[in-house]
């Protein structure tokens, strides 16, 4: 497959990633892009925050209101897979990060996407070597990970399984190129990739330095903007992330490489369980309540 082959997207999941990858898609690579869901709420949830986002801009002079019309427009949605998935040059999927749930999306697009359609999947804790079986073909498949907000964050990481092909890695290296994105190119597949690794340990720190008694959270953010110019501080950017999404990558890590290093610890897993996952639900290390 090469790039310029790539003219139709489809978007598996319309979650906070999903909805945000298929209007970048949309918005800088100019592709028609189908996004799925099981539940139209979700697909209208996501219609209507990417529209308040692109409208921001336009009211911020930032974007030509017809260019946002006609981004939006190019976001088609479905509750029906095989409709989404069959005219696909490129599928990303982006649904929920538990295992038996993306396993059944991949025999699902096995069966319904063209059978030399890539299949990329934004997981941050599945290299796509879980997925490998669900494939037929299994040379079109690779990860391809997208930050939150995706519609804001530059890097995507395009990951090589040991069964990806050249030609597929490459393409995806462009494809990310030309939605106005940087891609790196992770050459094995490892945990975490490279940025959450190098994140979420850096995360741990702070997290065992509040626990331990040596700094308050807010100091500790202070310190991690002030000192090393992150725009947010580790507790604020666990908010960001969902408390339950950092936890998950955190448990995920300790499971897949055995080390304690990433063993999540009380703080986090104290709110987890009262559901304070952060400013999806009002409330995380920092409270949100209006
Ligand atoms: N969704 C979409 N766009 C958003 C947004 C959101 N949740 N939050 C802010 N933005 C947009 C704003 O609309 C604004 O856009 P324009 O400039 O085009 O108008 C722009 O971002 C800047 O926003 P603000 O001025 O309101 O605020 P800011 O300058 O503080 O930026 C931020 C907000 C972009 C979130 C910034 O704080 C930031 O970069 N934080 C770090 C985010 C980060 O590290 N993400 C990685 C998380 S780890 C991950 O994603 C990997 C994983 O696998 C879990």
């Amino acid at each position: 497959m090469n790039v310029d082959e790539i003219t139709r997207v489809c978007v598996v999941g319309a979650g906070t990633m999903g909805a945000q990858i298929a209007q970048q898609v949309a918005l800088a690579g100019g592709y028609e892009v189908r996004l799925y869901s099981r539940s139209r709420e979700r697909l209208d949830a996501a219609v209507a925050s990417n529209a308040k986002l692109l409208g921001k801009r336009v009211e911020k002079g930032k974007l030509d209101a017809a260019e946002c019309e006609a981004a939006l427009a190019r976001v088609t949605t479905h509750t029906d897979l095989a409709e989404a998935a069959a005219d696909a040059d490129l599928v990303i999927e982006s649904v929920a990060e538990d295992r038996e749930t993306k396993r059944h999306i991949c025999q699902q697009l096995s069966e319904h996407a063209r059978p030399d359609a890539i299949i990329a999947s934004n997981s941050s804790t599945m290299a796509s070597s879980f997925f490998a079986d669900c494939i037929s073909n299994d040379e079109r498949l690779l990860n391809v990970h997208f930050f939150n907000p995706a519609l804001v964050m530059q890097l995507v990481e395009v990951v090589r399984g040991p069964h990806t092909a050249d030609d597929v890695v490459d393409a995806c290296m462009e494809f990310v190129r030309r939605i106005g994105r940087t891609p790196v190119l992770v050459e094995k597949e490892t945990y975490g990739f490279i940025a959450n690794r190098i994140l979420f340990i850096a995360m741990q720190e702070a997290f065992r330095l509040v626990e331990d008694g040596y700094v308050s959270m807010e100091d500790a953010d202070l310190a991690v903007k002030n000192g090393l110019n992150w725009p947010m501080g580790p507790f604020e950017l666990a908010d960001l992330v969902g408390l339950d999404v950092t936890q998950d990558i955190l448990s995920q890590g300790h499971l897949q490489t055995g080390e304690e290093r990433w063993k999540p610890t009380e703080i986090l897993t104290g709110r987890t369980a009262r559901g304070e996952l952060g400013r999806k639900s009002g409330k995380g290390f920092y409270d949100y309540a209006r």
